[in-house]
Parts: C-alpha cells; sequence; structure tokens
C-alpha cells in the first residue's frame, strides 16, 4: 500500500507522533520536499542516511518554525536577527555557530562546529514541526544521486516504503533548494546559490557576500571538498585492539574498549555514536591517540567508514 497521505490536520498529527517516536516522515516545503526526522535523535537521524543510501554523512539542514527558537541552539547577532526577520519563513539556509556542544547534535551537525538551520515557508512543514515540539532534521526526500523531489509521488518513487509516511501538499512551488549562506564570520560567504540571490542579500545587509570555493552543490575537485570533523589527536582505524599506551579503543560489537559503537552491532546506533565518541576520546585529555576496530562495509557501515577515513591519521 502506499505510505502518502493527504496533509490534514489529523495526518500531521500522525505524521509528528511518527517525529516524536524516532520515525521518518518525508513532508512538502516551498523548495523540494524533505525527508525529516527529530533532530535531537541521532538514531532517527541515522535512519535519514540510511534511508537515502548516501555514502557519507554531511550535515543536515534543521528547519524550525519559530525565529525565537534560533537562540536555543545557535550563536546569533544582529546580521542574523535581521536576516531571520526579514527573509523566513523563506528559502534561505543559514550556517551559524552552534550554541553549546549537545553531543545529540553532532550526526546532524556531522561534528562540526555549526548547525545550518532554515525556517520553511509551507505550511504543512510549520505545522508539523510545531506538533512535532521539535526541530525537523531533512535533506531532500531522494535516494543519492537522484533528482530532487517536488511532489509526494516523486518520493514514494525514490524512497518507496522506507519512509514511515510521505505527507501529501501537492507541488513544491519554488522547485529550487534554498540558498545557504555561512554566517559564521565576518564575511558572509554564500555556499549554494538559491532564489534569494547574493545581490538581494548585500543589498539588504550593505555588506559583500564572498563566493564559497567549497559550495557543497559544485562538483567536487580536490581541494573542494566541504571541510570535516577530525579529532586533533591520531585516530587509526581497523585497529582490533589498542597498540600503544593511553590509547582509547572505540569498539563494535561484545568487546573490552573506551567507547562502544554498539554492542549489538546496530549500524544505525554505530552512526548515531560515532561523532559524539570520536570527540569524546578527543576531548577526555586521557588519550593520545585514538583506535578504532574495524566496521562492515555495508549499509550504513560505508558511510561511517567514510568518515574514519577522512578522520584519520596520515603523517
Ligand atoms: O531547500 C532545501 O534546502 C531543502 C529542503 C528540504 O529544505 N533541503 C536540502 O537539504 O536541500 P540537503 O541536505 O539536500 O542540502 C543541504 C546542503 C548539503 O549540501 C550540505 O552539505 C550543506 O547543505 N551543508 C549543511 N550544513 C553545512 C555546513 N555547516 N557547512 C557547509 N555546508 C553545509
Ligand atoms: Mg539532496
Amino acid at each position: 500500500m502506499k505510505n502518502i497521505f493527504d496533509a490534514n490536520l489529523e495526518n500531521i498529527k500522525k505524521a509528528a507522533e511518527i517525529i516524536k517516536n524516532g520515525g521518518l516522515v518525508a513532508m512538502p516545503t516551498e523548495t523540494v520536499y524533505g525527508l525529516g526526522a527529530d533532530v535531537f535523535n541521532p538514531k532517527a537521524v541515522a535512519s535519514i542516511f540510511e534511508v537515502k543510501g548516501r555514502p557519507s554523512f554531511n550535515p543536515l539542514i534543521s528547519h524550525i518554525d519559530n525565529i525565537d527558537y534560533l537562540k536555543e541552539y545557535a550563536q546569533t547577532d544582529e546580521r542574523v536577527m535581521a536576516l531571520a526577520k526579514k527573509y523566513w519563513p523563506g528559502p534561505i539556509t543559514f550556517v551559524l555557530n552552534r550554541k553549546d556542544d549537545n553531543p545529540a547534535l553532532d550526526l546532524v551537525c556531522a561534528g562540526l562546529k555549526t548547525i545550518t538551520v532554515r525556517m520553511p515557508n509551507h505550511p504543512i512543514a510549520l505545522e508539523l514541526i510545531k506538533q512535532s515540539g521539535t526541530p525537523i532534521a531533512a535533506p531532500s526526500a531522494n535516494a543519492s544521486g537522484t533528482i530532487s523531489p517536488t511532489t509526494a509521488m516523486h518520493v514514494y518513487e525514490s524512497l518507496g516504503n522506507k519512509v514511515d509516511m510521505i505527507l501529501d501538499g501537492g507541488a513544491c512551488k519554488v522547485g529550487v533548494k534554498s540558498t545557504i549562506i555561512d554566517l559564521t564570520g565576518k564575511d558572509m560567504v554564500l555556499l549554494r546559490p538559491g532564489g534569494i540571490t547574493k545581490e538581494e542579500l548585500e543589498e539588504f545587509t550593505n555588506e559583500k557576500v564572498l563566493i564559497s570555493t567549497h559550495s557543497p552543490d559544485l562538483p567536487k575537485s580536490p581541494g573542494q571538498m566541504l571541510s570535516h570533523y577530525a579529532p586533533a589527536i591520531p585516530l587509526y582505524m581497523n585497529k582490533n585492539e589498542r597498540f600503544e599506551d593511553n590509547q582509547a579503543l572505540i569498539g563494535f560489537g561484545e568487546m573490552e574498549c573506551d567507547y562502544n559503537l554498539s554492542k549489538t552491532k546496530d549500524l544505525r546506533e554505530a552512526a548515531a555514536n560515532l561523532f559524539a565518541y570520536m570527540k569524546a576520546a578527543d576531548k577526555s585529555g586521557k588519550f593520545k591517540s585514538i583506535a578504532v576496530v574495524s566496521i562492515p562495509n555495508d549499509g550504513l557501515g560505508v558511510a561511517i567508514n567514510d568518515r574514519l577515513t577522512r578522520a584519520s591519521y596520515k603523517k
């Protein structure tokens, strides 16, 4: 049976229960359909990557329904608030500094010190966020490497019943993903062009907007990789035991170790814990290096191994 439901209030409330219980809901926004999960539930966020079949973890946009919520988890200043008041709800996303180091947000933020936020201009998305009582993490609701979905049927064709519920809100009006702007530094940096243009932003703020050479949607070439998290101390992968003193061992499966990604070898749980454990080992002050056991290279294990490779020590 098709899991597409008309987005009336009753179904939005059902969808909100799914979000609260750690499930996945595809929701319409004004740009494209998003594949949503509770921002503060790392296992639910891990299942987003699992369902999309993404071979790597990149940071996700968290969707909020209220400007005042921003300061709960991001550092804000006058410029941020002015832009939010001007353009939200609307198709522009801000990269901001995280307010604290809440490990529950580490997978959504891919271990970075930044959090990426927008308020979608769509009554169904806003109602779902409100009913869920939490911001919703959502990348586009399609399998990795396929075209962005602008109807509920597109979502169904790409992801089928891997999503708990698809809320049908008709076709998305914009069809182009949101503009992404990095507001963490002195200069504003455009990371992804979209409906709200660089010129418009420059006129509104009276400041120059730089263009990133790390734009996430430009074709990848060496030196254009999105910045990624790596611990300050060396990390070694595929080590089945400690090989030097004062080394943290990150394990997987029933074993003696300092941090266990998943005692039951559940890759979703391992993904949910990955960044938080790398950071905990790095920051504890007790260790001079980190060894990580082998992780099976299938399903979410591919994304986990990709991140471990990028975080690992190279002489
Ligand atoms: O219109 C949209 O923005 C849609 C709807 C569903 O809201 N969402 C969307 O999400 O396009 P997604 O995950 O497909 O694209 C988000 C992009 C990714 O390329 C990601 O790497 C980048 O934003 N991104 C997120 N946080 C970032 C950060 N802290 N620094 C750099 N790039 C970031
Ligand atoms: Mg996408």
